[in-house]
């Protein structure tokens, strides 16, 4: 069995990261967040009130950063700088502005080096964006998971209900849809299904489901 690399890409909330992380245990791979990477730059960014339309100070700010994602039993640790901000990065805060900072040429350079590098080694399940189309454009497995909004805005519901933080449908979906919109319209490395990549629409499936149809692919390849 020769380890490989396994991108899942797709629009906000569409479950990568809950069925990325299974996939990774599942077959003792790492499992790598980039949203959360553009999330923890944006955090800083928020705070130390770097114009988030100025490309040349945030690509700045990142060249001082560091961020390291911890391997942890069901997922990630997002460490910025030596503190854990995994919690605090997927607040309506950054998640509203994620998607301005994540836009820039610049950034987005800086992230995909790094990216590159942790996959170099395979063995990995990233997921984000634009991982099957530039940052392993060579993965051996790509997945592109979507669903409808009103799916994703259901299930982004619950999750934060179960978390007891505040939440409205409406304005889940209203979000959810501006955010594909930001993403899928901005000029660099816009989401996108690669040619190559296989779609799965999980607006009826079970995390399960997804998770075994996924399993089966890899099964193919390795
Ligand atoms: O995956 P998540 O929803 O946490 O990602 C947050 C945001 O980070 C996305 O909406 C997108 O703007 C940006 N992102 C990106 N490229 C990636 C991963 C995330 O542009 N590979």
């Amino acid at each position: 069995e020769k380890k490989i690399a396994i991108a899942i890409d797709g629009p906000a909330a569409a479950g990568k990261s809950t069925v990325a992380k299974k996939v990774a245990k599942e077959l003792d791979y790492t499992y790598i967040d980039t949203g959360a990477m553009y999330r923890a730059i944006t955090y800083k960014a928020l705070k130390l009130k770097v114009d988030l339309e100025n490309p040349e100070q945030l690509h700045q700010l990142i060249k001082k950063t560091t961020l390291n994602l911890e391997q942890e039993q069901n997922g990630q640790k997002v460490i910025l700088d030596n503190a854990d901000v995994t919690e605090i990065i997927r607040n309506q805060q950054v998640t509203n502005s994620v998607s301005d900072v994540a836009k820039h040429a610049l950034v987005r350079e800086e992230m995909v080096k790094r990216q590159q590098e942790m996959a170099q080694e395979r063995g990995v399940v990233m997921d984000g964006r634009d991982i099957g189309t530039h940052v392993i454009p060579d993965a051996e497995v790509k997945i592109f998971l979507i669903a409808s909004v009103e799916e994703r805005a259901i299930r982004r519901n619950k999750e934060n209900i179960q978390k007891g933080y505040p939440s409205r449908l409406e304005q889940l979906k209203e979000e959810i849809s501006k955010r594909d919109k930001l993403d899928s319209e901005r000029e660099v490395s816009p989401l996108i299904k690669a040619h190559d990549a296989i779609e799965i629409d999980t607006t009826a499936m079970s995390i399960e489901g997804v998770k075994n149809e996924i399993l089966v692919i890899v099964e193919k390849i390795r």
